[in-house]
């Protein structure tokens, strides 16, 4: 069956922390991996999940299968996560959610949904954008196009060019936004920026669908809705792919949710049907256990302030870094200016080193960063900060 087939491309990323692996340099520093370290330089399981899995080894009684879309508690729950207590939505019940197996999950069973309904239509994604977009469009069957987004330059967003293109997107397209926390670059919208991308939507007509991969880890659960509020707000259709693998640390569990937003409940309960049909024939039902924790987390309060004060330990960590990068090249007397990497957000930061100095940091000092120059900010602690901040340095000083 293989012998006339080539090898499928490896994943660049996993690839580059198998080399990290693999290096025998005991400075070594991986910068590439996209997952949340502490100071020690490990994934922590967060003390709110392991109290959460406490509770339910007592009153677990049956794994029998879940419900299609997942324990309801769980997506009432997701819901006030996502759009905040009180928010119209709930209160005209205009939201359906599928617990699904992580946010990529979440993103397929969105992709395959809308496929279903508007077969002619395209997917716009950012430029650039974290790979698995592509991907996953590609693989429910959507061309995909591109809208400006990131400005090398001025190490911003390129606005302008954004809102020129997605004016001119067809009404029916699908147009793919991160809510927060851009994966690569870490550069964000801003409130009236959002603003204005949603009364585009809803003047032209294509559909939003949100990846809300990193609500928590930007500035705050809260203040990381603002793109969700913008859409809300406009009363269109809307998608929203929430992943808990960063923000509750539960990677493993392969825990997301996918949101479908309709004007009217009625519309909801039509989408709903088609959503669970959807899940029925990709995987039938989620698997329980991270939806659960996540689920017996949100559902009791003293749980909850725990898993709150945890993730802004998270994100004040990954904000300390930042400033401890750009601080620590200053103090070395690196002329150029890094201080874009402190008004980015989220774990992911476009550093803006050159692929010679990537190449260079990684042959000679064992610092692993991703073509391109993204770094996850999360893998510099204490410990490994002045190794890093000297080698740019040198690396700098070479140029
Ligand atoms: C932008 C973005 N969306 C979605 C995901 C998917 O997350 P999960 O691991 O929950 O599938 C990631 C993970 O890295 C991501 O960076």
């Amino acid at each position: 069956m293989w012998k006339s087939v080539a090898a499928a491309p490896a994943d660049s990323i996993l690839g580059l922390t198998e080399a990290y692996k693999n290096d025998p340099n005991p400075h070594k520093v991986n910068l590439g991996v996209g997952v949340y370290m502490d100071n020690t330089g490990t994934t922590p399981i967060l003390q709110c999940v392991k109290d959460a899995e406490r509770i339910l080894l007592g009153v677990e009684q049956s794994k029998s299968y879940l419900p299609i879309s997942g324990d309801p508690q769980f997506g009432r729950q997701i819901q006030r996560l996502v759009f905040g207590e009180g928010s119209d939505i709930i209160t005209n019940d205009r939201a359906a959610t599928a617990h699904s197996p992580g946010g990529t999950g979440g993103l397929r069973i969105g992709a395959e949904l809308i496929k279903r309904f508007r077969p002619e239509a395209a997917t716009w994604i950012s430029s650039p954008t974290w790979a698995n977009h592509r991907g996953i469009f590609t693989a429910a069957g959507f061309p995909i196009k591109e809208y400006p987004y990131y400005d090398a330059a001025s190490k911003g967003l390129r606005f302008e060019d954004l809102l020129a293109t997605l004016n001119q997107v067809p009404a029916g397209d699908v147009v793919l936004l991160h809510a927060c926390c851009h994966n690569p670059s870490g550069v964000d919208p801003d409130e009236d920026q959002w603003q204005k991308i949603a009364a585009v939507a809803a003047d032209r007509g294509w559909l939003p669908f949100l990846d809300f991969a990193y609500q928590g880890l930007g500035v705050g659960i809260e203040a990381d809705r603002t793109a969700v509020t913008a859409f809300a707000a406009t009363g269109v259709d809307f998608f929203v792919a929430s992943s808990f693998s960063k923000n509750f640390g539960l990677y493993n569990e392969r825990t997301g949710a996918i949101t479908v937003v309709s004007p009217t409940a009625e519309e909801k309960n039509i989408a709903l049907s088609h959503l669970k049909a959807t899940v029925r024939v990709c995987y039938s039902n989620p698997p329980a256990h991270g939806g659960l924790i996540v689920k017996t987390i949100l559902s009791e309060p003293t749980l909850e302030a725990h898993w709150r004060q945890e993730l802004a330990a998270m994100c004040g960590r990954i904000v300390a870094m930042r400033q401890a990068l750009v601080d620590g090249l200053a103090a070395r007397g690196v002329n150029q200016d890094f201080s874009y990497i402190k008004r980015q957000k989220g774990m992911f930061s476009f550093s803006g080193l050159a692929d010679e100095t990537v190449a260079w940091l990684r042959e000679c000092k064992a610092i692993y960063v991703v073509g391109g120059g993204r770094i996850n900010v999360a893998g510099l602690t204490s410990a490994n900060i002045d190794y890093v901040c000297d080698s740019i340095a040198e690396a700098l000083r070479q140029d």
